[in-house]
């Protein structure tokens, strides 16, 4: 049966981080592994989506005030100037926007450039469209761009570059230095960017996340793709977009049509009021999930985790396993399910050289000190009952075997 498969399907397995999944499920523990809250979202914007649904607005849908209102607020927040008719595609989630956008600029051979460690859906997703990931590591512990090995990865086939910024799994918010130097490669080797910014709220420290295509030069060649999932805590609502030039947020949106027709219309009914909320509604999200970082920040660093980065952005934070402790990601993640009964994703996942889900071409080449196997990733979009659950269980498991491992 397995010759009826594509090529590329068969290259998509599941990954260890199912496998411990499974694993945690089945030891009923903690969850601080999955990107999305276990706390209820706004009551405003449920009660918006029930009244669309009693409305009946259950059928294929386009709702243009959305498209509308984020004409408005790319223009608030990041100066663009956007027509709400030609240049935003709405999809089902932003992973089915960059799915689009990349279908819609990707040809088979295409390079497309990739930060390490990443957001593990990118890879796969160019991969379907016949391109080639090529992997630029970025240069711990603060995960720095380092602007020659990204410019030595540009090639006449380089076709776009993927940012996420707010950044999975690492909480980095790229700085405007950096942002310059990608948007100077992308002016000067005429390639596109694709954003990927659904943690565009989620920012500490009073740190503002600015959006590649607010640059010089940059709006003509950019696709900005983010989501309601993160900002307003429904991952399962599957509510997207893509902001581009018209001729690429055209074949967006044709792209989507073919996809999936429209995105859960009862749900795009419900994004504009969220897409109204008050200003107060984001200020109180970033000093609820500050709250957690520190929560979290300071559990992890008693328990004997090392935090060589504090996250500025997202909500993920991703602890590095001690100098003296001999388990490597994996058998880390294993001994805390079975042993503490708390779960979290082993760092690997992030890097693809390690990762051994796909074939992939252009890996990053493995260093010598296996950095990527060190790094654990927790994620705390999670109730207070829950992280305070973890934080009992993870001191109660250190306490009776006296460090991690
Ligand atoms: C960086 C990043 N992009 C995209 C997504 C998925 O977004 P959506 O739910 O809008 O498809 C996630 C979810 O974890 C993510 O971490």
């Amino acid at each position: 049966m397995e010759d009826k498969l594509s090529r590329v399907a068969k290259t998509l397995t599941s990954s260890p981080i199912q496998q411990l999944s499974q694993l945690a499920q089945r030891c009923n523990a903690i969850n601080l592994a999955e990107g999305f809250p276990d706390f209820p979202a706004p009551p405003l914007i449920k009660s918006a989506a029930i009244s669309a649904i009693s409305s009946d607005f259950n059928q294929y849908r386009h709702v243009q005030g959305i498209c509308d209102r984020l004409a408005e607020i790319v223009k608030d927040t990041h100066g663009l100037e956007v027509d709400p008719l030609t240049d935003i595609a709405i999809c089902c989630g932003q992973t089915e926007a960059f799915a689009s956008a990349i279908f819609s600029i990707i040809d088979p051979g295409d390079e497309v450039i990739l930060f390490v460690p990443i957001y593990e859906t990118y890879g796969g997703c160019i991969s379907l469209a016949g391109g080639i990931p090529v992997y630029v590591e970025l240069d711990p512990p603060q995960w720095m761009l380092n602007a020659e090995k990204f410019l030595k990865s540009i090639t006449g086939r380089t076709k776009a570059v993927v940012l996420n910024s707010p950044h999975n799994p690492t909480g980095k918010v790229f700085s405007r230095d950096e942002l310059e130097i990608i948007a100077e490669a992308c002016r000067t080797n005429n390639c596109l960017a694709v954003t990927d910014e659904v943690y565009e709220h989620i920012t500490y420290d009073g740190i503002k996340h600015v959006s590649l295509a607010s640059l010089p030069g940059m709006q003509e060649r950019t696709v900005l793709t983010s989501s309601l999932s993160k900002t307003y805590s429904v991952t399962g609502w599957r509510i997207g977009w893509a902001i581009a030039p018209a001729l690429i947020a055209s074949a967006v949106k044709n792209i989507h049509i073919r996809l999936t027709d429209s995105a859960p219309a009862p749900f795009q009914e419900a994004a504009l009021t969220a897409l109204t909320c008050p200003s107060h509604y984001f200020k109180s999200l970033r000093q609820d999930y500050e709250a957690k970082r520190d929560f979290l920040v300071e559990l992890l660093a008693t328990v004997g985790f090392r935090i060589p980065f504090k996250p500025q952005g997202s909500f993920f934070l991703f602890a590095k396993l001690p100098e003296n402790c001999l388990l490597n990601d994996v058998e880390c993640i294993e001994k805390l399910i079975e042993e503490a009964g708390v779960v979290a994703v082993p760092g690997r996942g992030f890097f693809p050289s390690t990762s051994c889900t796909f074939e992939e071409p252009n890996m990053v080449k493995e260093t010598g000190l296996g950095y990527q196997k060190r790094y654990i990733r927790f994620a705390f979009c999670k109730s207070e009952e829950t992280l305070a659950s973890a934080a009992k269980k993870l001191r109660e498991f250190v306490r009776a075997k006296g460090s991690l491992g």
